[in-house]
């Protein structure tokens, strides 16, 4: 199986019922078609975690790669895995996160974060804070 995770430029004019919506729709369709994953925003960015057999996977991020509801897509990990992170979890989404710490938990007491993977999402999750990481 194929495990890539990106991040992007959300187009800033999507409203809470656009992400709403999209959100629904890529849960039905990676449900047919195999894939899990977690997909993540902060208000401006799109971290997603996508997950699944590796020609599904492709096939799935070229359609999300046009999708003009955001820009400036790029993958940050990919790798061949043999256990999935979010094996339960069509897409898990998180909103715009308050508490890191405690959000970041549920994220891996839900499925079994890959370290590197966690990492990557606890510093993306940081950056969205108010206040920034520090
Ligand atoms: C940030 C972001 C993440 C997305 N993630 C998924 C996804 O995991 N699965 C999916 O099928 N579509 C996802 N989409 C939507 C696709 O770009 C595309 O609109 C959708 O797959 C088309 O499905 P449809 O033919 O059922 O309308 C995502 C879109 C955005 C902007």
């Amino acid at each position: 199986m194929l495990s890539v995770i990106y991040v992007s430029v959300a187009d800033p004019r999507l409203t809470p019922p656009d992400i709403a919506a999209m959100v629904e729709r890529a849960q039905a369709n990676n449900a047919r078609d195999g894939l899990t994953g977690a997909l993540i925003y902060n208000g401006q960015n799109f971290m997603q975690l996508l997950e699944g057999p590796v020609a599904r996977v492709e096939a799935c991020l070229a359609r999300i790669r046009g999708d003009l509801r955001h820009n400036g897509m790029i993958e940050i990990r990919r790798r061949l895995v043999e256990e999935r992170d979010f094996a339960e979890f069509s897409m898990l989404y998180s909103p715009l996160f308050r508490d890191h710490d405690a959000d970041l938990s549920r994220l891996a007491a839900r499925g079994a974060l890959d370290p590197q993977d966690a990492q990557l999402m606890a510093n993306f999750l940081a950056l969205g804070r108010p206040g920034g990481a520090g």
